[in-house]
């Protein structure tokens, strides 16, 4: 099988398939059912946010929070015996309807406020899937405060990183995680509270979940947010520096909630399955936000990933839409297609991508395994919700991201700003002011306001924009990392590196890999007094993966005599990228050592 990583069409060219299954899908009257959304243009034509404020029982001038809209109004309606989550963990399954959900987060918010919480402060979540992370997040709106997560693979350096930098008041965590806090307790002074979920003892120094939320009240007065106010905050990485705090405001709920109904396509009779991680925005906007807004049924899935595991939960739940990524769809499909035979999916209505390129095979093999094809869908940790996406109503190009959400506008801009015409490769943009977007970044508004030049907002990616409107992605136009779908900054990476005694200096770049996307490969230099070995290769692994995030660890080092720099020092990454794949090397008149 060969599975390129980015799309094979051409530009212009009209998309022939070979499989023409797709065509049946979508013009043979398969499309059996009528979308949401079931008119692209004219949706995009006549479309005004404020038109869809009150389906958010909002109106503006009144507060805004996003646990009213997510879980609040359901409880008090018709909708509150529904059920808002069905969590399957390893041996247990637990259903909680929105009514629990609501009592459970009021009695969460009651906890926060107990230990002194206050509107604004900054809360982590660093736990597992389990439905606490539900009920804390909730909690955490309502108490007025800003809820912020982090991926269960991080190590005490990333926690760190992140939970140091917002000046975090809690995390709440688990048992297993919890070492990891720990370990750099002392280096993040504002930290007041460690909340363990799920103890067999309550740990010392620590808060009990279960313990607290016996004894709280489930009756609790939200906090009256205003739109604008901060909802959350998410740490994401760029080609320098450390992770930066973006932070999303209340309103973004709007875009969350339009999004999930005509992207998603959900309905309240769905069953969704998200399978991002809450440490991610897609976690966060579709795992949590959007589809509880629409009042959908959500499916938490903790298990690890294997193909047999994840077609049983599609077929024994019963999953109406499924929301995944490229880099687990290449997993299956590496498993082969005979295996999906034994199961039956007919309860899929809709199947969609986020996250990295998604490759034309994994949309034909998806056809042939779903009988539905994946609807490509792109955003960004800053956009806060889905911007260019494929929609059930629209033909797909296979290979294309699709088209911008009714009320944005995207276009193709050079360095200088100047729109460029169809099929011509430049920068991707949009005109800023969605109502997702963010609204600054945490201790750093030069960083933010670098995004906005000349009337747009720059995303960092390189695309190109058909004739007929389609968005084709290209790749970064920064050093950014995408690693199964995860964004990894190089800067995080050296800096773990050279943090070991042996390494003396480190350059990090992403390597095409035909079923992760990327992986990351780190060219070392060695200190005096150490030899490359691959006992130190392991040693090194080792090293980053349990301080940085297991995810975040080079799966491929070069030990390297020394590294391509300009002449100020900057290691060029870009150097050690062309090299690598053997490209041309470009312009290298900055370079140091040639
Ligand atoms: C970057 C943002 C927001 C969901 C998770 C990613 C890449 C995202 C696609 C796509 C090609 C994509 C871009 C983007 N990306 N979606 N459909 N096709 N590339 O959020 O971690 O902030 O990463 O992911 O490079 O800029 P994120």
């Amino acid at each position: 099988m060969i599975i390129t990583v980015y799309p094979i069409q051409k530009k212009g060219e009209k998309m022939v398939d070979a499989n023409h299954k797709y065509d049946v899908y979508m013009k043979k009257g398969k499309l059996k059912f009528t979308p949401n959304m079931p008119d692209y243009d004219k949706a995009y034509k006549g479309f005004k946010w404020e038109d869809h404020y009150k389906e958010l029982d909002w109106a503006p001038g009144k507060p805004l929070n996003v646990a009213h809209v997510a879980v609040e109004r359901h409880a008090l309606g018709p909708n509150a015996n529904k059920t808002a989550l069905i969590y399957v963990g390893e041996n247990t399954e637990q259903r909680l309807t929105y009514k629990e959900l609501h009592l459970l987060s009021n009695k969460f918010a009651n906890v926060l406020k107990k230990y002194g919480i206050k509107k604004g402060d900054r809360v982590f979540l660093f736990i597992s899937r389990v439905p606490a992370v539900y009920v804390a997040f909730l909690g955490i709106l309502k108490a007025g405060a800003v809820a912020s997560t982090l991926f269960g693979a991080f190590g005490p350096q990333a926690v760190k990183d992140r939970v140091g930098d917002a000046e975090g008041i809690m995390v709440i965590t688990n048992a297993t995680l919890k070492d990891r806090v720990d370990a750099v307790r002392p280096e993040m002074p504002a930290l007041k509270h460690v909340l363990v979920v799920g103890a067999k003892e309550q740990m010392p120094g620590t808060i009990s979940y279960e313990k607290e939320m016996e004894a709280a009240s489930n009756k609790f007065t939200m906090e009256q947010t205003q739109p604008e106010d901060p909802c959350f905050m998410l740490y994401t990485s760029g080609t320098t520096g450390h992770p930066k705090g973006v932070i999303h405001a209340h309103m973004a709920i709007l875009q969350e909630y339009m999004t999930s109904k005509w992207v998603l396509d959900l309905r309240p009779e769905d069953i969704y399955w998200c399978t991002a991680d809450h440490g991610w925005v897609t976690g966060i906007a579709y795992g949590i936000l959007g589809p509880l807004a629409v009042g959908t049924t959500i499916l938490l899935y903790e298990g690890r990933f294997s193909a047999d595991a994840w077609y049983s939960t599609l077929q024994k739940y019963k999953i109406t839409v499924w929301y995944t990524a490229p880099t687990a769809i290449r997993m299956l499909m590496k498993e082969g297609k005979d295996i999906t035979k034994k199961y039956d999916f007919s309860t899929l209505r809709s199947i969609y991508s986020v996250g990295e390129p998604l490759n034309p095979e994994a949309i034909r093999e998806g056809l042939d395994m779903f009988g539905l094809p994946f609807h490509d869908t792109w955003w960004q940790t800053e956009t806060g919700a889905m911007m260019i996406t494929n929609y059930p109503c629209m033909d797909i190009r296979f290979g294309s991201m699709g088209k911008p959400f009714p009320g944005l506008a995207a276009g193709i801009i050079d360095d200088n700003g100047k729109e460029l015409g169809p099929n011509e490769e430049g920068n991707l943009a949009l005109r800023p002011g969605w109502p997702a977007m963010m609204r600054t970044i945490w201790k750093n508004k030069e960083k933010y306001d670098s995004y906005f030049k000349n009337g747009w907002y720059t995303a960092g990616d390189k695309a190109w924009k058909d004739k007929d409107g389609y968005f084709w992605f290209i790749g970064r136009a920064d050093d950014v990392i995408k690693t199964s779908g995860e964004r990894v900054g190089p800067f995080e990476v050296e800096s773990a590196l050279i943090d070991h005694p042996a390494v003396a200096e480190a350059g990090v770049i992403g390597k095409p890999d035909p079923v992760r996307g990327e992986i990351i490969k780190a060219f070392i230099t060695l200190k005096k007094g150490f030899a490359p070995s691959d006992k130190l290769k392991e040693e090194i692994q080792q090293f980053v993966k349990k301080r940085m995030a297991a995810h975040a660890f080079p799966r491929e080092i070069d030990f390297v005599d020394s590294l391509p720099k300009t002449r100020s020092g900057k290691i060029m990454r870009r150097v050690l990228k062309a090299k690598e794949l053997g490209q041309p090397i470009g312009d290298t008149s900055t370079l140091e050592n040639d």
